[in-house]
Parts: C-alpha cells; sequence; structure tokens
C-alpha cells in the first residue's frame, strides 16, 4: 500500500517537474527566438512609428531612379531631384500623395540649397538624405572641361548638398545622410583621374561628418555608400565585371538605410575588393591602372 503511494507520488512529480520543464522549454525558447531577432533585426519586423520622408538627390536616372522607386514601394514620401525632372513625370502620376519633385542643379550651389530648403518644406520635413547625383568621364586626355565639371557635380555640389542636409539634421537633432561614392574612391587610376579623386573625396567627407557626430554626440546616422560596377549609362558594360542591375543596387542601398550601416558596398563582394586592396602598394598596382 506504501509502495503505491509512495510511486503515485513519484509520478504526480513527474507530471508537474514535465510540465514545469515544459513551461521553461516555451519560455527559453521565446526567449532565444527574440534575442536573435533583436540582434539581427531583420527589415520584416521594422515598425517605424510614424511615415519615413526621404529626399533622393540625383533622382533622375540610374540608380537614384531605381532607389526612388523603392523607396515609395516601401511606403515612403520621396522628394526626387535632378536637372531633367521631367524623367519623373510617371511616378509622379503612380505616386501623387506621396511623392514630391524639385528641379535642381547642385553645380549652382546657391540655387541648390535654396531649392532643398523648399522641397524640405514643401514634404513638412525630412528623416533620410539620399546624395546620389554625380558624373564621371573617361578621360585619358585629361580634357580640362571634364575634369572640372567632376569636381562641379562629385565635390563642389556634394559638399553643398551634404552640407545643408547636414545643418538641417543638427537643428532637428536626428537624421540619416548617404552618400553615394563609389570603390573607385579607394583606388587612383590613369583614365578616371578627376573621377576616382573626387569619389575619394566623398569618402573622406562623410568620415569627417561622421566624426563630428561622435564628437557632438548627435544622433545622425552617415551612410557611404560604395558601389563597384552598376548597369548604368555611366559604365561601359562591356569592360565591366561584376555589374549589378541598378535594382538590385537599390535594393542593397535600402537595406544599408534601414540598417543604418556605416558603410555598405554594392554588391557586397567588392568588399573583399576593397580588403586586398589595402595590402598592395601602389608601385605595383600602378603597372595595371
Ligand atoms: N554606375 C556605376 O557603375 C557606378 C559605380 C560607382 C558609383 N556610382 C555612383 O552612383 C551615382 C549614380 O550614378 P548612376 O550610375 O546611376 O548614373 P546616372 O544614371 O548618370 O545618374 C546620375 C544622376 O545624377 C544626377 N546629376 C548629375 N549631374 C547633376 C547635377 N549637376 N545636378 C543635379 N543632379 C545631377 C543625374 O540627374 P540629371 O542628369 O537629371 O541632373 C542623375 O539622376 C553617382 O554618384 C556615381 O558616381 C555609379
Amino acid at each position: 500500500m506504501i509502495f503505491f503511494t509512495l510511486l503515485r507520488t513519484i509520478k504526480i512529480i513527474i507530471k508537474k517537474q514535465n510540465k514545469i520543464f515544459m513551461k521553461n522549454k516555451i519560455l527559453i525558447f521565446f526567449i532565444l527566438v527574440s534575442t536573435i531577432l533583436l540582434k539581427y533585426n531583420p527589415i520584416y519586423l521594422r515598425i517605424e512609428s510614424e511615415q519615413q520622408k526621404a529626399i533622393v538627390i540625383g533622382a533622375t536616372s540610374g540608380i537614384g531612379n531605381a532607389l526612388t522607386k523603392v523607396l515609395l514601394e516601401k511606403g515612403y514620401i520621396v522628394g526626387a531631384t535632378g536637372r531633367r525632372i521631367n524623367l519623373l513625370d510617371d511616378l509622379k502620376n503612380n505616386y501623387a500623395d506621396i511623392f514630391y519633385t524639385k528641379q535642381m542643379d547642385i553645380t549652382k550651389t546657391e540655387d541648390a540649397i535654396k531649392s532643398f530648403n523648399e522641397l524640405v518644406q514643401k514634404m513638412n520635413g525630412v528623416d533620410v538624405v539620399v546624395i546620389n547625383a554625380g558624373v564621371g568621364f573617361v578621360n585619358p586626355d585629361l580634357d580640362l572641361d571634364k575634369e572640372l565639371q567632376t569636381i562641379a557635380v562629385n565635390v563642389t555640389g556634394f559638399v553643398a548638398m551634404a552640407n545643408v542636409a547636414y545643418k538641417y539634421f543638427e537643428q532637428r537633432k536626428s537624421g540619416h545622410l548617404v552618400g553615394v561614392s563609389s570603390i573607385a574612391g579607394l583606388i587612383s587610376n590613369s583614365i578616371v583621374p578627376a573621377y576616382s579623386a573626387s569619389k575619394a573625396f566623398e569618402i573622406n567627407y562623410l568620415n569627417s561628418l561622421r566624426a563630428k557626430t561622435c564628437k557632438d554626440n548627435l544622433p545622425i546616422t552617415i551612410t557611404e555608400i560604395l558601389p563597384g560596377f552598376v548597369d548604368t549609362k555611366m559604365i561601359n558594360k562591356e569592360e565591366a565585371f561584376w555589374v549589378a542591375t541598378p535594382e538590385e543596387a537599390a535594393k542593397q542601398i535600402y537595406g544599408a538605410i534601414i540598417n543604418k550601416k556605416n558603410k555598405a558596398y554594392i554588391t557586397k563582394r567588392w568588399a573583399l575588393v576593397a580588403w586586398v586592396l589595402k595590402f598592395i602598394p601602389y608601385s605595383i598596382l600602378n603597372r595595371f591602372l
């Protein structure tokens, strides 16, 4: 009798223990899943408190145009700029409520800054500014006009836009500045000297702004985008490799934006090239560049 009572008691205890163990198992499972999700913060779990607003400078073609489309599809309110503003008419018709455009030539810095401020006002604020506008010429003969044009857009225009956007975010005490530079900025090249130098300038300029946000303890994110080759009118596809479509590039840039990356290589495999380049001296590289 005593034996059977003991056995029953043991059975009850085991059952209870099992229940507790199962409950604990479920709890541990949920803790594990939430830790992983919080750490890796996947795109689909991002819940924005309010509709995000972005301005893309240089949105009329290529990478900027594809990124503009991605942002609109994701529900952003988007302001798009460029000189050939008529190229955005279709998007304007399709996304009338959330799409704003402003014609802008960033080499005319004073007008461009004024237009930027007007666009921000029209949109009632902006959270993300992408400086994508850029030009590049293959220039083995060092045609001075081409060199100066490159500097006017990629350096002077770039700084004007970074300056107005940064100051806006500074006084608002938040924001995200994204600059589209290039892998070309990591390496000199004999046939595109102004282009590679201007892209190196952009990388350094963005780094300096990031340092400033740290020093001033401001929650402003600065993202450098470094594309390799993207299939736009800027490149000769025949002579390029690992060429991404503008849509692929835009998707990856969007990923870098929402994950608030400091730096993103487009596509990711170009990170390997960037790494290898660090170890090869120019005394060797110059024979091939
Ligand atoms: N394609 C590549 O392989 C590659 C690789 C690395 C980096 N990138 C960089 O990616 C960015 C976009 O280039 P993309 O390949 O997409 O070439 P793209 O199709 O020629 O686009 C260039 C964009 O910049 C705008 N832009 C040029 N000059 C401007 C000016 N003075 N004022 C205002 N906007 C101006 C253009 O608009 P409007 O002409 O209408 O003004 C256009 O929207 C550039 O910064 C480029 O250096 C491209």
